[in-house]
Parts: C-alpha cells; sequence; structure tokens
C-alpha cells in the first residue's frame, strides 16, 4: 500500500541532520522548531496563523473547542469518515448529526445537510465536512449553507494536505481546519502530530491556550485544556518535507491518472457503454484540486477481490468498512442501517490500492493486471 523508505532514502541527509539540530539544541517541546514549522505550514495553507500539536484528532478538538462548541451542541458531519471525525464532536461534549454522502466523490453532500438543518431545530454549533481522501469537499455549497445558518466550518483536511477547492487551499476555507501528520498522511511526521490552521486571532490564541492544559501563565489554569503540543522533532522533519510536498502531491496525481487509464483500458471501468463492469471511478469535481491521499475505486464482490489481491502479495486497505453512524459506540445516538445508504453502499464497495509518489509504473501496472484476473 505504501513503502515510506522510498520517500526517507531521497530525503534521508536532510532529516537526519534536521534531527541532529535539535538535538543540539535541546528543546524538544514547542520551541522555536515548532514556531516556524506554524509559520511556514500556515503560508502553505494561505492562513494567517496555525496551531501544532500532537495528533489530527487533537486539532479537531481544538478547533470545535475554539470555534466554540458548547456541551449539547450539534455538529453536522458526514458518516464516512474516520473515527475521529465523530469522536473529537463527542469529546467536546457535542453530539454528532450524520448528513449523508454524495456517491460520486463520498464527501459531504451540501443539499443532504441542508435538508438536515432545516428539519431540525437543535442548538448547533458548526459543520464539519471531510475532505476524503484528498478531494476538498463542495465548499460553495457548504460555505453557501454555513453562512445561511450562522454556523462555522470546521474542516476535517487531515487527509488533504496541499489540496485546493476553486483555487483556494484546504484549511482556509473555514472558521478553522485540523490536518493530520500521521506517518501515512502525505505529509508526515516520524510519529503523531497535527496542526489547526485558521486566520481568527482570537480562535488562534484559544486553541494555543488549550493544547497546553488551558494555561495562560504557567501553572495557572483558566480552563481543563489538553496536553498536546507538538515535538520539537516532529516540526524538524515536517519542515524538511514541506518544500516536496507540492512535487509529491503531483507526483500522486499523475498515478491516480495512470490507474484511470490502466483500469479503462482494461475495459474494468463502468462508463455509459459499458455499464455492467465491475469497477466504478470516483468523480473529481472541476473546482477541486485533489491530491490523492489515496485513490480508491468502487469495486463489485470487493472482499473478494481484496482477498485475491492480498494472495497475489498486492496491498489495498478499506476507508471505510463500517459507517461512523453504525459504529457500536454511537448506537446512543439512535441510529440504524438504511439510515444513510449512500455511506453504507460505499462501506462495501470501496478499495483503496497502493499510492504514494514514488509508486512506480510497472506496479502499478501489475495491481491492474491482478485486478482483471480476479474479474476475467
Ligand atoms: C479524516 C481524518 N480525520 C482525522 C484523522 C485523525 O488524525 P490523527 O491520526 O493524526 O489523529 C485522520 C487520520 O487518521 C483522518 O484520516
Amino acid at each position: 500500500m505504501l513503502d515510506l523508505s522510498r520517500q526517507y532514502a531521497s530525503i534521508r541527509n536532510e532529516v537526519l541532520a534536521a534531527v541532529e539540530r535539535v538535538c543540539d539544541s535541546q528543546s524538544y517541546i514547542l520551541g522555536a522548531e515548532v514556531t516556524s514549522l506554524e509559520r511556514e505550514f500556515a503560508a502553505l495553507c494561505t492562513t494567517a496563523d496555525a496551531v501544532a500539536c500532537n495528533s489530527g484528532t487533537d486539532a479537531l478538538w481544538l478547533g470545535l473547542n475554539a470555534a466554540g462548541t458548547k456541551s449539547g451542541d450539534a455538529v453536522v458531519t458526514t458518516p464516512f469518515s474516520f473515527f475521529a471525525t465523530a469522536s473529537s464532536i463527542v469529546r467536546a461534549g457535542a453530539r454528532p448529526v450524520f448528513a449523508d454522502i454524495d456517491p460520486e466523490t463520498l464527501n459531504l453532500d451540501p443539499a443532504r445537510v441542508e435538508a438536515g438543518l432545516k428539519a431540525s431545530s437543535a442548538r448547533r454549533s458548526g459543520i464539519m465536512p471531510v475532505h476524503l481522501y484528498g478531494q476538498v469537499a463542495d465548499m460553495t455549497a457548504l460555505g453557501r449553507i454555513a453562512a445561511e445558518f450562522k454556523l462555522p466550518i470546521i474542516e476535517d483536511a487531515a487527509q488533504a494536505v496541499g489540496a485546493s477547492w476553486d483555487g483556494k487551499a484546504a484549511g482556509s476555507l473555514g472558521a478553522a481546519a485540523a490536518f493530520s501528520f500521521y506517518p501515512t498522511k502525505n505529509l508526515s511526521a516520524f510519529g503523531d502530530s497535527g496542526a489547526l490552521t485558521t486566520s481568527d486571532p482570537d480562535l488562534a490564541v484559544r486553541a494555543r491556550l488549550l493544547r497546553n492544559h488551558g494555561a495562560k501563565q504557567r501553572y495557572y489554569h483558566d480552563e481543563i485544556g489538553a496536553c498536546s503540543r507538538m515535538d520539537a522533532i516532529q516540526a524538524a522533519v515536517l519542515r524538511v518535507k514541506m518544500p516536496h510536498l507540492r512535487r509529491w502531491n503531483d507526483a500522486r496525481r499523475e498515478r491516480a491518472q495512470i490507474y484511470d487509464r490502466l483500469l479503462t483500458s482494461a475495459g474494468l471501468t463502468r462508463t455509459g457503454a459499458n455499464s455492467s463492469a465491475p469497477v466504478t471511478l470516483l468523480k473529481t469535481r472541476p473546482e477541486a484540486h485533489h491530491i490523492y491521499h489515496q485513490y480508491v475505486i468502487r469495486a463489485r464482490n470487493r472482499d473478494k477481490l481484496r482477498e485475491f489481491l492480498r494472495e497475489r502479495g498486492v496491498g489495498s486497505e478499506i476507508y471505510y468498512p463500517v459507517p461512523l453512524h453504525l459504529q457500536k459506540c454511537f448506537a446512543y445516538l439512535g441510529y440504524s442501517e438504511g439510515d444513510l445508504p449512500e455511506a453504507e453502499r460505499a462501506g462495501a464497495e470501496v478499495l483503496a490500492l497502493p499510492m504514494f509518489a514514488e509508486l512506480e509504473q510497472d506496479e502499478q501496472r501489475a495491481v491492474v493486471d491482478a485486478i482483471a484476473e480476479f474479474y476475467s
């Protein structure tokens, strides 16, 4: 699925020099290295500020809290995402309200969000779209809806560093945005870390407070925050990688096009003339600059195909097999099977294929040949 050693080999000397710089400084948490990372990451996202923290999960929590989410509020989000999207809402004291997804992109469907907001009179405090697999959600429609209902948007941009919508960078499209630098992400650290971006100075101040035990001054606590600071070594590694990101993202986009071409020319993809083919490609909206954190197809007989690929040494992954509204821990929210059919159908059909900037063309060909063999 992902061979991180190829990327590491290409930047090894730079990374080791950066880690040595941190060791020589003997400053390991926050400090100058993290401040520099915050400045550079904010510039990448075209925001006024970035608040570095210890995971994408915590960045979501910081964003919700700093944007004013209160206990008992409802936050509208997608049921088709990584667990942290919804768990951060619960950790902020609120209640996730799920709106179904667009079957073509698998991102939050704005029409469903609007209908849900119109149908309910619950106290709401935000909308949390996820830029799934590296494609920004429809922020034109979601921005209009958020303005109409006077709700802040907290972007879950964990999978979308360097992506954009209508020329505007992911991370700059709402009140705040959460990013993850987990080692498998397209901009990845050497451990857990994340960041919140915002152009609202008050929100940034509050997020900085909350990431460090709610203390303005050491040992004086106005509120209960979290222990969610970024390590200087992670910041140093990220600062080495950031200048390479555009090239790596372009390489992912190129590889996605190659998969599209190979799958289509093998006659595997569903088109107007070939409506019974076993594979459906996801759509990219014209406004979206997709960075393909993942390359995902919808596949007939998905689980058997995955097993077949595994036997041939081809990695694949399911993001995500169980939609959030059907997770055991969210049973108290009262959803049942059939409530969000597009998310449930996606959970049964999606399959992510190997995707990283250094993936070779003959490796991609081998993946598609194996898929073709399974369906032949
Ligand atoms: C959509 C989404 N949201 C949130 C997260 C949480 O990020 P982290 O693993 O850094 O806590 C992830 C990554 O795993 C993610 O993919």
